[in-house]
Formats: C-alpha cells, structure tokens, sequence
C-alpha cells in the first residue's frame, strides 16, 4: 500500500540550503532592522523560520491506527501507570500553552521584537500541537485527558510577580528540559509503538524551544538588576523544589514503566545547570535542591 504520509522535509529545503539559493533568498532571511530589540533578531528569524518548515500534521505523523494492537495487549498495571504520567504531561503541555498565550504579548513588548512575536507563535501553535498529540495518545490508550489542577501552582509561580516576563522565560528554560528529559527517558523505556513516535517528534519541537531560550536568556540575564536576578533565583529554585516532590510520590510508579525518577531529575537539573553556565554565571548561581528517596 502507498504511503500517504506527507514528505514536508523533502519539500521544504534548509535555512542554509536557501541562503545559498539566492539573493533574494538571503534578502528574506534577514530580520527587519529595530535598533531598539533586546535579543539577536537575526537569529529569531532563522529560528522562526526554521519552526515553520519543521511543521508536522500529528494525525498521519504518527502511527496511531497502526499502534492499536499493543495497547489493547498490554498489561494492565502498566497502562495504568502509563495513564497517570500522561495525565501529568498533558496538564504541563496544556498550562504552558495557556501561558505562552498570555505572556506571548508581555514578551514581546518587553524584548521590542517583532522576530520574537512571529517565533513565538509558532511555538505556541507546536504547543497546541502537543497538546492534541497527548490527548490522542491518551484516548488510544483507554482514558480521556484530564486537566490537574493541582498542578496548577507551577503555572503561578512560573509567570507571576514583578519580573514575570524573565520570570517566565527562565522558568520555561526549567519546563522545556524537564519534558525533553521526561520524553527521552518514556521513550526509551519503549512502552509502546504510538508513545515511542510521540516522544520523537515533540522532542524535535522541544528541542527548538530549548535553542530560542539559548539565544535570548543570556541578554536577559545581562539586563537583570541584582533584585531581579535574585527573584529568578528564588521562583526557579520553588519550582524545582514543588517538581522534586512531586515526582517522590510517583518513584515506584515510574520504575514499574522504566522511568527513573532520580535519572529524570538529575538529569533535567544538570542541563539546566549547564544552560546557566554558558549563561556566563557561575555554577552557584541557582539554588537546586536535594533530590529525596523518601516519600
Ligand atoms: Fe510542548
Ligand atoms: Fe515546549
């Protein structure tokens, strides 16, 4: 049978690869010149516009009639479980969708970018992406989403007080890294056909979220009063310490599926670590805290 799978990265070419096409090619890369922009337009631009050739249609991407069988196999306990952390996944990608929504505006007119808001964009839209992804994955898997509410306070304190936009923005350099690590460790444990797809491609997306906080946290950084770098401190070091807890309560969960608990914080908190170190701050800049075995 033919496939009918779409072939977008056959058809749309590199940035790099258009840049050497023509000039006109190049003209079109180039940003709009604002001396007035806080961050590196050029490369927003790049960025963005490299978000918009990475698109992909979650319906025909994934495998999801394909991967049926497996899951109506599968052992109980384990889809229960696989259940609960995709309840959580779905509560984190929906309220990080809700806030890009609301902070999207604040962002831009804080950076004084137009790259910012056309990339932005986009990748409020990858999340809306993510969003339905998880919430066919989950209905695949027997239950429908349900949103946590819980969980809600990750949001408040992610995108609250007097530096909300730096706030948010570093707070998210925590949620990105945490669900890349999150989606590399599930994906891994190979729970099943349809998960192991959905893994990959969001990792693709997330990974560009990732490379957009790169570029523009360190200029944030730099413009940071010491009372503002301190509030960041403090909100970043509540967040990881409300996630270290959380997660304590699903550690037995987790190893029943082959997730690791203390492999997914170490390891979210070292490449957090890492960003702050190129960053240009010092390795004690963030506060992290400890990661308990007891619940
Ligand atoms: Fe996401
Ligand atoms: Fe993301």
């Amino acid at each position: 049978m033919m496939d009918q799978r779409p072939t977008t990265s056959e058809t749309i070419p590199t940035i790099s690869a258009l840049a050497a096409q023509s000039p006109t090619m190049r003209e079109m890369l180039e940003p709009q010149g604002n001396a007035s922009s806080k961050i590196n337009d050029k490369r927003i631009r790049r960025l963005y516009l490299q978000a918009t050739s990475q698109q992909w249609f979650a319906p025909t991407r994934i495998h999801f009639d394909e991967g049926s069988v497996n899951l109506e196999q599968m052992d109980p306990e384990k889809k229960r479980i696989l259940i609960k952390f995709n309840r959580i996944f779905y509560t984190l990608e929906k309220m990080g969708l809700t806030t890009i929504q609301f902070m999207m505006p604040k962002a831009v007119n804080k950076l004084k970018s137009q790259e910012a808001e056309l990339y932005l964009s986009c990748q409020g839209f990858d999340e809306a992406r993510h969003v339905f992804t998880i919430e066919a994955y989950l209905r695949k898997l027997g239950a429908p989403p349900v949103y946590d509410r819980k969980l809600h306070k990750f949001s408040q304190i992610a995108s609250g007080g007097p530096y909300r936009v730096e706030n948010w923005l570093f707070s998210t350099l925590f949620s990105e890294n945490f669900a890349s690590t999150f989606l590399r460790l599930y994906k891994a444990a190979e729970p099943d056909p349809i998960g192991v797809e959905m893994c990959r491609q969001l990792l693709v997306d997330e990974s560009r979220h990732l490379h957009f906080l790169h570029n523009v946290l360190p200029d944030i950084l730099d413009r940071l009063s010491i009372f503002g770098r301190t509030y960041v401190k403090a909100s970043q070091y509540f967040i990881m310490k409300l996630t270290e807890s959380i997660s304590r309560t699903l550690t037995e969960e987790g190893a029943y599926v082959g997730i690791d608990r203390r492999t997914l914080l170490e390891e979210a908190f070292e490449n957090v670590e890492r960003a702050y170190e190129k960053f240009g701050v010092t390795r004690d800049f963030l506060w992290f805290p400890n990661i308990k075995t007891q619940h």
